[in-house]
This record gives structure tokens, sequence and C-alpha cells, in this order.
């Protein structure tokens, strides 16, 4: 059993009346790819803006490297080695995508790998695949290959921890396996900690270890992808919202 490299407890989010997410406790361990599961709007995007500084909680802390994340900005939280990925890609528009992945080569993290910036954004393209399309305008790469250029960027600041929102979202499923082969990668060959949030049962039960399953910003269960697919709190969470998501597990 690993250590935990990242510790969540009791983390609190309301916004008014709703509680967003609701005293989630639960360790991030060392190495691991690990599933956050729910419908829309169970929180989880909510859950990731909590842990990289966009966001404050009304309780809970984040314990990284014996720090709290919850009180850090979200460049101090790269800067100590947690990058994240955005539902929505927002790639940095008239530059082209070598010089979206250059920028955050220059952050202290990537300096301090004291690699080239133009050398290590060329090579963070070549880890997801996109080293062919370096010159062309980042805004116009298609949809899947601008989630690749999402991660290249995190990829830049050298993270020990990333968190990736939605990866899979909106792309065909021929773009789901090969992407999903690209985030295997990066966790054998570089022992990276992953953490994934995802909708869909089923695109989690080759590629996660553990899962967290989350409802209406509480965490329902916890466990390997066999064990949460029996869950009846997780079956009811699915049929209870739509049953296409639930038949598409
Ligand atoms: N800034 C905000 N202000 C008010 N409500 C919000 C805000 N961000 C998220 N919410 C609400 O919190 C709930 C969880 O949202 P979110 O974390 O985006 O869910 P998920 O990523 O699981 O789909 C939703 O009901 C959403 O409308
Ligand atoms: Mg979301």
């Amino acid at each position: 059993m690993s250590a935990a490299i990242l510790e969540i407890r009791g983390l609190t989010k309301r916004f008014g009346g709703l509680t967003a997410v609701d005293n989630m406790t639960f360790d991030v361990l060392q190495g691991e790819i690990l599933g956050i599961l729910g419908p829309n709007g169970a929180g989880k995007t909510t859950l990731f803006n909590l842990l990289t500084g966009f966001i404050r909680p009304g309780k809970g802390q984040a314990i990284f490297q014996q720090q709290d994340l919850t009180r850090l900005s979200p460049t101090q939280i790269v800067n100590l080695g947690v990058a994240r990925t955005f539902q929505l890609c927002r790639p940095f528009v008239g530059m082209t995508v070598l010089e979206n992945v250059m920028v955050p080569c220059y952050s202290p993290r990537g300096m301090a790998t004291r690699e080239a910036p133009s050398r290590r954004s060329m090579r963070m393209l070549e880890q997801v695949g996109l080293q062919h399309k370096a010159g062309i305008p980042a805004e116009l790469l298609p949809y899947g290959d601008q989630r690749r250029l999402e991660i290249a960027r995190a990829l830049a600041t050298d993270p020990k921890v990333l968190l990736l929102d939605e990866p899979f979202a909106g792309l065909g499923s021929s773009e789901i396996e090969p992407l999903s082969q690209l985030v295997q990668n990066l966790h054998q060959k570089h022992g990276l900690t992953i953490v994934i949030i995802e909708h869909k049962l089923r695109v989690f039960m080759q590629l996660v270890q553990r899962i967290v399953a989350m409802d209406f910003g509480a965490m329902i269960a916890v466990g390997d992808a066999q064990d949460i697919v029996r869950n009846p709190k997780v079956v009811e969470a699915y049929i209870g919202k739509s049953e296409t998501d639930f038949a598409a597990a």
C-alpha cells in the first residue's frame, strides 16, 4: 500500500443553499491513477477548484507536502507540483501549439528541470503526440488535440500530481482509447500520480486503480472499479440521474 501524497480532509464548499462539495475525506495515494466518478453537477470540478486554489472551502483541508493547498494561490500550488487541466479547453489564442507549451516551461518547476524551454516544450508535445502540429495556431487544433495540448501544458510545469478534469468529454469512441493509453503511459513512464474526473464509469474500468464516487457533493463510495459497479448507492445515483449514462457505464 502506497503512502498518501494528498490528504483531503472534510472538504466542504457551499454556494448559497447548495452544498457542492460536502465533507469529503479521502487520500490520493502516491503513484496511483485515481478516478473521481459522478453524474453532472455532483461537485467534481468544484473539488478540483478547491484543490487548485481557484475557490476557498467553507471547511476542510487538502494536505500536500505538509502544506494546506486550500490556503495557497493557484500559482503557489503549481509551484509545489500540483497541475491541472480544465473541463473546457482554453488554449492561449494567437499563439502556436509550441508557444502554448513554452509558457509553462518558464514556470519555476519547468526551469528547475534545467532543460531549455524550446527543447522541453517540443518534448512535451512529443509525449502527447502533437509534435507534428507544433507550428499550428492553437485555436485551429481539432477538439481532441486541444485536450492533448492541455495535458502537455500541465506536464510542462513538471508536476508530481496531475489533475485531469473530464479529459475524455466530447471525444468520439475512437479517440477515447488512444487518450486513455496516453494517460497510462504518463503514469507508467514517469510515475506520475494522476486524478481523473469522468462521468462515465466504463471509461474508468481499464484505466484507474481506485475510484471515488460522488453524488450531490458527497462521497458515496470508494474502491476498485469492480466494487464501484456493484455498489448500490452508485447504481442508484446513476439510474436516478440518467439511464443512458448508466447504460454507457
Ligand atoms: N461558482 C459557482 N456558483 C454557484 N454554483 C456553482 C458554482 N460552481 C459550481 N456550482 C454548482 O455546484 C454544483 C457542482 O458543480 P460542478 O462541481 O461543476 O459539478 P461537476 O463537475 O460534477 O459536473 C452544481 O450544482 C453547480 O451548478
Ligand atoms: Mg465538471
